[in-house]
């Protein structure tokens, strides 16, 4: 089960996993991070710019992003590899050689996911995994059905992403169809997931990823199962869990040697 914690405000949030992750990389300087593109992790990423402006050096982490759209340049402002060198690279001072985005070039797609895979084992796994969800329940893109061992592969998207995602494009119908995602096992592989979600628009999907059963038609369920998830939402996200008192006293009684 998912350790639920439960603040007033994004940014609250932030500043608590910013915390984290500027501490573990303290103590591991070449921590292995997994990044996430959409809206939530934002504040998480102006948090960590803080804390390097405060001292902390990212520079000898390596991240993967969780996925990529199929057909769109790199150099595309909405392609995950401008967005994640945008909003994560660039602010953090990662170094961009240590920096993977999934290859969504069509020409070679068959091979992309393991060649990807490759370069998550090769750098020993993801030690901090951040997700975001979407409406669908997809964490990365594993859109519903998506098998609960998959690995990165290629991926068509489900109508409603495109249309929430369709906000960064011109027109829904700009919003490509496919996308190169981890799977839900790549994801499930990492050592520690957290996932942030924010809004009151968060709040269906998220009571049923923790609190419904586990079933491939609602992805982000997989995280049931795993052994270290920590989901940080905000009131709003977390306005519809039938167990919100019990994870408020769990947080506020929870021994500091834990961390998080
Ligand atoms: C996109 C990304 C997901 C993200 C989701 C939610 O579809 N591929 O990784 O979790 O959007 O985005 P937001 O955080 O903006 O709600």
């Amino acid at each position: 089960m998912a350790e639920i914690i439960i603040v007033p405000t994004p940014a609250d949030a932030a500043a608590l996993v910013a915390d984290h992750i500027a501490g573990q990389v303290e103590r591991d300087p070449e921590l292995v991070l997994g990044v996430a593109t959409g809206s939530s992790p934002l504040p998480l990423y102006a948090a960590l710019r803080e804390r390097r402006e405060a001292g902390a050096d990212f520079s000898r982490v390596t991240a993967f992003a969780l996925d990529e759209y199929v057909g769109l340049p790199p150099e595309h402002p909405q392609s995950y590899h401008a967005v994640i060198h945008r909003e994560v690279t660039v602010p953090l001072g990662l170094d961009p050689a240590r920096v993977h985005v999934p290859d969504g070039a069509v020409e070679g797609l068959e091979t992309a996911g393991e060649r990807y895979e490759a370069l998550i084992e090769a750098a020993g796994g993801v030690d901090i995994q951040i997700v975001g969800i979407g409406a669908s329940g997809h964490i990365g893109f594993n859109e519903p059905g998506s098998g609960f061992l998959s690995r990165t592969r290629v991926k068509t998207l489900v109508r409603q992403t495109r249309i929430d995602n369709a906000r960064f494009f011109d027109s829904v119908d700009e919003v490509p169809l496919h996308c190169v995602t981890q799977g839900l096992g790549t994801i499930m592989r990492a050592r520690h997931i957290v996932m942030l979600a924010f809004g009151s628009g968060k709040a269906d999907i998220v009571a049923r990823a923790f609190e419904g059963p586990v079933t491939s038609s609602v992805p982000a369920s997989v995280l049931q199962g795993h052994p270290h998830v920590t989901a940080v939402l905000d009131e709003e996200a977390a306005s519809s869990l039938r167990f919100a008192d019990y994870y408020r006293e769990a947080f506020e009684n929870k021994p500091s040697w834990q961390g998080l």
